[in-house]
């Protein structure tokens, strides 16, 4: 039997038809080798964009991206290896207190992770600035990390996934990018190509985040749960709330710095500290050194109390090339060369952040990139003095910002203004988690 043209395969899709796995197999396989072009596989995005993927499909298509590339093993290391991932939000320090925070609790983490690209800043840029931090590991390399310390984060390598790579770009040009199906199939082929068993996935809901409602971000967390268990992994997903950053930093040195003071039981943001606590002890529990989640929290607050995750920090930035001193001197981080105070605008209430603009004033005073070529300042960006629900008055500190010039500052400082909400009376804070 000879295969189908690709153009009728993209006919089948178009007419509200399903496929056959051999038939996505050609498709994608096809596509990651360079013999399907990205007209063909633009258009059969866009008809399953519209006329969807049922559940079959979904689990062949990210099945085939998986296999258009390689599978990390890591079954030479010994327990459930966990990974965590997060759909993107603005400060998103989480990653960075829950991976020594699990692994010092004897749970491997090993965690691939791609490039950010605009408002979300990526959790590799926040570890290339601390110095000598070296997140372009081999597969090998990632290997013996993850097998030597407990703990390794480095950047996807090129063997890994290269159908999502390619089928992302042309997603983000033909507007197909918002697509349920194409989502779970590009977050899930990623993970287990990179190897882990267990995978929590953060699903972020509201203003800062991908999804904006809790009903479509429900939606695509029981798709990557089911796409997930079918293809052999134990995913979980927790939804929690990106109304407002979750630590007061955003910035890369500014969040590792905001990462070091939580671990050493400095001052932290109360929501960094439950929601890293709540996602790390669910990692326990989902690797089996906890059958409940209050016995994996008191294993985490033991991690934290006695300076062991702490330490499995130090050890996993030395292991990476990092200045382990770091930690116990976040000053020898990149600073910005100035800084500045933003202050209130009026008495009142502090009613809300537009998370995505926060982020936005980051990148402004230069902690993102605007084009994939631009470089980043490792120092720039803001620390929160506020959060929904504070009182202030006129002329009190609401935040600093951190940047190289005083252009970007003043344009950091704009956005920024604009992103916060006042309100004349008392308003509640937004809940952690939904679900
Ligand atoms: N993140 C991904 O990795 N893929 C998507 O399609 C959307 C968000
Ligand atoms: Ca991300």
């Amino acid at each position: 039997m000879t295969a189908p043209t690709i153009e009728r395969l993209i006919e089948i899709k178009r007419d509200g038809g399903s496929h056959t796995p051999a038939e996505i197999d050609q498709l994608v396989l096809g596509f990651a080798s360079g013999d399907v072009p990205d007209y063909q596989m633009s258009a059969w995005l866009m008809a399953a964009y519209l006329n969807g993927l049922d559940a079959d499909e979904t689990v062949w298509l990210t099945d085939a991206m998986v296999r258009s590339g390689r599978v990390v093993d890591l079954s030479a290391i010994p327990g459930v290896k966990v990974d965590k991932h997060s759909t993107g939000g603005v400060a998103d320090t989480a990653t960075l207190v829950i991976a020594p925070l699990v692994a010092a609790c004897g749970v491997p983490v090993a965690k691939m992770s791609g490039r950010g690209l605009g408002h979300t800043g990526g959790t590799l840029d926040k570890l290339e600035s601390i110095p000598g931090f070296r997140v372009e590991l081999s597969a090998d390399e990632f290997i013996a990390c993850v097998r030597d310390v407990g703990v390794a984060v480095v950047a996807q390598t090129p063997e890994i996934d290269p159908a999502d790579k390619k089928m992302y770009a042309l997603r983000d040009v033909t507007a197909t990018v918002p697509s349920i199906p194409l989502i779970v199939a590009s977050i899930i082929s990623k993970k287990v190509a990179g190897g882990a068993d267990a995978i929590l996935i953060d699903v972020k809901v509201g203003s800062g985040a991908f999804m904006r409602t809790l009903e479509q971000a429900r939606a695509l967390a029981a798709e990557l749960v089911r796409v997930g268990h079918a293809l052999g992994r134990d995913v979980a997903c927790e939804l929690t709330d990106m109304n407002q950053p979750l630590g007061m930093a955003v910035g890369n040195a500014l969040e590792v710095a905001e990462a070091i003071r939580l671990l050493s039981g400095q001052s932290a943001s109360h929501a960094l500290r439950e929601v890293a606590r709540m996602s790390a002890a669910r990692l326990l529990v989902m690797a089996g050194k906890a059958s409940e989640l209050d016995d994996a929290a008191a294993m985490v607050d033991e991690a934290l109390s006695s300076g062991a995750a702490l330490e499995a920090m130090r050890r996993w930035f030395a292991a990476q090339g990092g200045d382990p001193a770091v930690v116990d001197d976040p000053s020898l981080l990149p600073r910005a060369a100035m800084t500045r105070e933003v202050l209130a605008e009026r008495d009142g209430y502090i009613a809300g952040f537009e998370a995505a603009e926060v982020g936005r004033a980051a990148m402004l005073a230069g902690a993102g990139r605007r084009t994939l070529d631009e470089s980043i300042d490792p120092g720039a960006g803001l620390v929160l003095a506020v959060r929904t629900g504070d009182r202030v008055e006129k002329g009190h500190r609401v935040a600093t910002l951190h940047g190289a010039t005083a252009d970007r500052l003043d344009a950091a400082e704009e956005c920024l203004t604009r992103a916060i909400r006042y309100a004349g009376g008392p308003v509640l804070s937004p809940p952690l988690f939904y679900d």
